[in-house]
């Protein structure tokens, strides 16, 4: 049922409620169809909308002028729905919080010390030679394992991989072999470590974890074993890391990220333990998946591919260089638009939320504090009367004067790594780590999808390639 308000401050009890699918279901849905989706939703109900999941109740913003008053009103120590179960295996084993789950002033302070090494440009563009030279792997690695077709067969897999190793090398300035065939046992055994505590934690995002770890659950029992694995594959990395450092001779100082976290001194052994998982859990996915949507729409737009290749060439040729540095990538205005259209078609975070800390009003209604409030990226990212033909991968609409000012007068519809001091702390490294590939895999491959349908997204914790990308050929 639907009710019609007016006035500046309505009730909070008076927003709709609706409870269906969402997001956080990991349901598939196609978002071109009138499934049951968020972007159903916000048709029949409109920009702000409330939802019931369990216990929980989230307001979501579906219109760039409504999501910026949210943040426009963020907390000094912004907040986001908490990550529950991995809170609760941190407390049950007295292993600390990092960036991604501490609140208040630990964020703060644990946030300066890590943005300090991730955030200044300089600072990452200093990375450009690590992450050239896992490129370089994963190129020459593609150009191996293809099929007679150009098929990689688990292509998303392989993006994983490349992820995995680029953001563990700019961490601990050494390599782990996710490129390497086989794969060293360890690492193996970290990257289904991963996939076993996103799997196990789902069901207890939402509900109780404390009950599950109480009873001794099935969820919790995987969830636990594989966040024991995590934490010491981290730690041992730090430790061996912190060994090479004592002996400053044969290890000069070098720009690795854990370094600069154990110079600072700011942050204790297992605050330091914590955030080397959470760098590595939040740099992987995100990043893989953003270049697999990359690699599939470009195969998908030969005119566009090209385009691409021919900046690219142009760009390489006359600096006379074998590899890009950020100095190359600033003047490749078409390969960026490429990637803000990727992330707006297909940002892996959805939506993103906020707890305020007072309470606000959005879009005439009240909202009282500590209320989760949610702004919907992908349903932003698809509305026709933000982005005309917004189902179209169109990489001009970022570069062309009049969209230009039109994109901006909807400057929140695209914020695919949030926005304010929370935003993503990894924002430069993971936007050079793709500039950077997508520069050497357009110099060495042609691109072609194969496939006879359109692959759709879907919802695992982050939005992903709903079907294996198994018709994407790679020819050189
Ligand atoms: C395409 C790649 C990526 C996307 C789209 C992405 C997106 C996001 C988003 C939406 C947030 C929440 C921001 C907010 O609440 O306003 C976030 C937070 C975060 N991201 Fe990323 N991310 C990406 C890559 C990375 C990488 C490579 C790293 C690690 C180097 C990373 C580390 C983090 C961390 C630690 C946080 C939590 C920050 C905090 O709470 O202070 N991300 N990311």
């Amino acid at each position: 049922m639907r009710r019609q308000f007016q006035g500046p401050s309505e009730a909070f009890d008076t927003l709709l409620v609706t409870e269906g699918a969402s997001f956080v279901r990991g349901v598939e849905y196609d978002a071109f169809c009138q499934g049951a989706s968020v972007i159903d939703f916000t048709k029949r109900y409109g920009p702000i909308w409330k939802e019931r999941l369990g216990s929980l109740e989230i307001v979501n913003l579906a219109k760039p002028e409504l999501v910026e008053i949210l943040y426009r009103n963020d907390s000094k120590y912004p907040r986001r729905l908490d990550l529950k179960p991995w809170k609760v295996y941190r407390a049950y084993k007295n292993e600390s919080l990092g960036v991604l789950t501490h609140e208040g002033e630990d964020w703060h302070r644990a946030r300066r010390v890590v943005s300090k090494r991730v955030m200044p440009p300089k600072e990452v563009q200093a990375f450009t030679p690590a992450i050239n030279e896992t490129i370089a792997d994963l190129v020459a690695r593609l150009r191996d394992i293809r099929d007679q077709t150009g098929v990689v067969p688990q292509l998303t897999n392989e993006m994983y991989k490349w992820s995995m190793e680029s953001i563990f090398r700019l961490l601990f300035e050494s390599r782990i072999g996710c490129l390497q065939d086989p794969m060293p046992p360890e690492s193996q055994g970290f990257i289904n470590a991963v996939d076993r505590m996103f799997q196990s934690g789902q069901i207890m995002f939402l509900t109780s974890p404390e009950f599950f770890r109480k009873y001794k659950l099935k969820p919790w029992r995987d969830h636990e074993k594989a966040w024991d694995y995590i934490f010491n594959f981290a730690r041992k990395a730090v430790d061996k890391r912190l060994a090479e450092l004592a002996d400053e001779e044969a290890n000069p100082a070098s720009n690795g990220i854990i370094e600069h976290l154990l110079a600072s001194e700011k942050l204790s052994m297992k605050e330091i333990y914590s955030n080397a998982c959470e760098l590595l859990l939040a740099g992987v996915d995100t990043t893989s998946n953003s270049l697999a949507w990359a690699l599939y729409e470009l195969s998908r737009h030969p005119e566009a591919e090209e385009r691409l290749f021919d900046e690219v060439d142009s760009v390489m040729k006359s600096a006379d260089v074998s590899t890009a540095t950020h100095k190359e990538l600033s003047q490749m205005p078409f390969l960026k638009a490429i990637m803000k259209e990727t992330l707006r078609l297909y940002p892996v975070v959805p939506a993103n939320n906020r707890i305020l800390d007072k309470d606000v009003i959005i879009g005439g209604y009240h909202i009282p504090k500590k209320t989760v409030i949610g702004s919907l990226q992908f349903v932003m990212g698809r509305d026709p009367s933000i982005f005309p033909e917004p189902n179209s991968f169109l990489p001009d609409r970022w570069l062309q004067k009049d969209e230009q000012a039109a994109a901006k007068s909807a400057a929140f519809a695209s914020i695919p790594f949030g926005f304010g001091p929370r935003m993503c702390i990894g924002r430069r490294i993971a936007e050079l780590e793709l500039h950077l590939a997508l520069v050497q895999i357009s110099r060495n491959f042609k691109l072609q999808f194969r496939g006879k349908s359109a692959i759709k997204p879907a919802i695992r914790g982050l939005m992903v390639p709903g079907g294996l990308l198994k018709y994407l050929s790679f020819f050189c």
